[in-house]
């Protein structure tokens, strides 16, 4: 594949809002295919309607990244409709933190299901692509969360460590075929706190972000540099934090 963001094919995960939205824009406006993934259909549809109107070339599907099919689905969606994957985002995550003593065990769940296994089950479905066409990169967003452990953040700081551990190890194992990217950004201003469940929590974690945090396309500038560097040079760890962030 040549070197750049140009023609390449690439899924996002968690497209409708946030860092998401703002990677699928900043790909799309370098020439990129995109093939925009989320649950909820609405925000999907909106921003590839968005993308199209500026002229870029998108499809959009509606997918659960915490089912094996959700994935799947993805990866069959960009071969049928582009030939080829370059690209995995897997961008995907909730974080309804909170205190161990809240017992809030359905959330700890939930943070399993989508922030390690969705990552883990993007793996699986674009691995074998990979394999085939001996290229391919995995950019997948992780966090600061795991880097500064934090009380309230136990959980959320462990999946996005598994998925730290995840990805050095699939790096590893590329043996050339695949570049490996793990993305960890710290306070940027999203709907993000819409996913937790204790209100005090949301409020506390939304004022933090309008106070200090970064717009969604640093996250996405740096996605992108990941993506354009040529195919024998990969970018491995980038951390983007707002310079005030302790
Ligand atoms: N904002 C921050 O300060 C910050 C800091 C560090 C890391 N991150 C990470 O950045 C990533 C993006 O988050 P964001 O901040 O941009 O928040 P966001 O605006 O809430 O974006 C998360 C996206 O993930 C999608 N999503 C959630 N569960 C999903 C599932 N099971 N299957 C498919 N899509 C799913 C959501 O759409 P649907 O609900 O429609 O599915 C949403 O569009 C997350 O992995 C987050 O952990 C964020």
């Amino acid at each position: 594949m040549t070197d750049g963001i140009e023609g390449k094919v690439v899924v996002v995960t968690g497209a409708g809002s946030g860092i998401g939205a703002a990677t699928a824009r900043r790909l799309a406006a370098g020439g990129a295919k995109l093939v925009l993934a989320g649950r909820g259909a609405a925000r999907l549809e909106q921003v590839a309607a968005s993308i199209a109107a500026d002229g870029g070339t998108v499809v959009w599907m509606a997918a659960d990244v915490a089912t094996r099919a959700g994935p799947a689905g993805l990866v069959d969606l960009a071969q049928e409709r582009f030939g080829r994957l370059d690209v995995l985002v897997s961008n995907a995550g909730v974080a309804p933190i909170g205190p161990f003593d809240d017992l809030a065990v359905d959330d700890w769940d939930r943070m399993i299901d989508i922030n390690l296994r969705g990552v883990l089950y993007g793996i699986a479905a674009a691995l074998p692509v990979f394999r085939r066409q001996t290229s391919g990169h995995f950019v997948t967003v992780i966090s600061t969360a795991g880097l500064r452990i934090v009380p309230g953040m136990g959980v959320y700081a462990a999946t996005k460590n598994a998925v730290r551990t995840v990805m050095e190890g699939l790096r590893q194992e590329s043996r050339g075929d695949f570049r490996v990217t793990g993305i960890s950004p710290g306070f940027v201003r999203t709907d993000l706190a819409a996913s937790m469940s204790d209100p005090g929590v949301m409020a506390g974690m939304q004022a933090r972000m309008a106070e200090i945090g970064l717009d969604a396309d640093a996250v996405a500038r740096s996605i992108a540099f990941a993506i354009a560097e040529p195919d024998g040079v990969d970018i491995g760890d980038l951390v983007i934090r707002p310079t005030v962030q302790d």
